[in-house]
């Protein structure tokens, strides 16, 4: 069984022959490092969000009303972090969330693929998002023998929908996670203020240009006319007219779990069962799309009517802490966003790496040393609200 509180006793080991840490260790101090060498479209495209940008801050701060209940001579000198999902055991409780330009958030416009090979070093299932900036296929080779899921953007051309979902399967992604709160996209003022976004650049449509689909409606190759990618991506990209009546066709692409992300009502969790699907994933997608309330505050009723199905959960997650808290929550495995996307920043896999182990160790020693082995151990009985 893995040991995460290692990490630590590496940094100190090292320290003694002089040696510092090779990214910062707190949240905060990476998110100024990666923010101090992004160009300023970027910086503001990853670190910003929907509107004012209260919702993106309020589900930072939702987890600070939560503390965890210290138990003593609890008998955590050891620890199991692993989880059960989709009927794989997972090392660690934790998942890389799909960003969708994490493809140019490192030095070498790989980032896609140097998630894929953090999976591969840490055992963290990464979720590729719809828009990298390399083929599914090239990333899901990456991956060593950790799981990734696809998230599929469900275009308004359904074949297209239909032919991702298949190359997801055939590359062997083990769980199609289709995002319901982006079918246009939000508000977000400090993209509007450059007038741009990453993909109106042509940059992260990989997925797009290598498929047969959507390749079909192009009057030249990509190669030739790389603006038509960019004018015909942008017409399709979402699905407004998608519902409740469409998870039918949905179920049907695939035998893989497939997964709704962005639940956060109770009766929204019920169709999606009654729909049969395999997991929930509640988030608000980190503020980004529309003002809401914090995610953290939807995850337990969310829990509660999810029963068996598994719920996966993002959105606001800085720290051990954090993810201690949302598995005590109800959680069935916890979602990392713009932490490890600075981590990429900062040093393509082996920042990711870094920013993961950070969270690992912290998640692992919170728990150990408040006296909790186990995460079965961690129920809402384990957390009390901070006033
Ligand atoms: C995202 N997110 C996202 N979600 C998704 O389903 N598909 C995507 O392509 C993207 N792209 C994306 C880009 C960037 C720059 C960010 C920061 C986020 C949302 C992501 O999966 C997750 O829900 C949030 O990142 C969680 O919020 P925090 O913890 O990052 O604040």
């Amino acid at each position: 069984m893995a040991n995460y509180a290692d990490f630590q006793l590496g940094i100190y080991l090292a320290g003694l022959g002089g040696e510092k840490p090779a990214f910062p260790v707190s949240f905060k101090e990476v998110e100024a490092a990666a923010h101090a060498v992004m160009e300023s479209e970027l910086l503001d495209y990853v670190a910003g969000g929907a509107g004012d940008e209260r919702t993106q801050s309020a589900n930072v701060a939702a987890f600070h009303r939560w503390g965890l209940v210290p138990r003593m001579l609890a008998g955590a000198a050891e620890r199991d972090l692993s989880v059960d999902l989709f009927g794989l055991r997972l090392p660690t409780p934790i998942f890389m969330s799909p960003i969708g330009v994490l493809g140019v958030m490192t030095e070498d416009q790989h980032g896609d693929l140097a998630a894929a090979r953090a999976a591969a070093e840490t055992g963290v299932p990464f979720v590729g998002s719809t828009l990298m900036q390399d083929p599914l296929e090239d990333v899901a080779g990456a991956l060593g023998d950790t799981p990734g899921f696809f998230q599929l953007y469900s275009p308004s051309n359904r074949e297209l929908s239909e032919s991702l979902v298949h190359r997801a399967e055939a590359a062997g992604y083990r769980a199609i996670v289709v995002t319901l709160d982006t079918w246009t996209l939000g508000w977000r003022p400090r993209d509007l203020a450059h007038a741009s976004m990453p993909q109106l650049q042509g940059k992260c449509l990989a997925n797009y240009a290598s498929d047969p689909v959507f390749r079909s409606l192009l009057e030249k190759s990509p190669e030739e006319d790389p603006g038509a990618v960019v004018g015909t991506w942008a017409t399709l990209f979402g699905d407004p007219t998608l519902s409740w009546q469409d998870l039918a066709w949905l179920r049907g692409l695939t035998d893989l779990p497939l997964v709704l992300k962005g639940i956060c009502h109770p009766d929204d969790v019920r169709r999606a069962k009654d729909a049969g699907v395999d997991g929930i994933y509640c988030s608000n997608h980190g503020g980004r799309q529309a003002g809401s309330a914090p995610a953290l505050e939807f995850l337990p009723a969310v829990v509660e009517a999810a029963q068996d199905t598994p719920v996966l959960f993002d959105s606001g997650v800085r720290s051990g802490i954090d993810v201690v808290t949302a598995l005590a929550l109800g959680a069935t495995a916890v979602g990392i966003g713009r932490p490890y996307g600075y981590g990429a920043v900062l040093g393509g896999t082996e920042g990711i790496v870094h920013v993961l182990r950070c969270l690992l160790a912290e998640a692992d020693l919170t728990m150990g040393l408040n006296g909790y082995a186990t995460i079965a151990e961690l129920t809402p009985d384990a957390l009390v609200p901070v006033r």
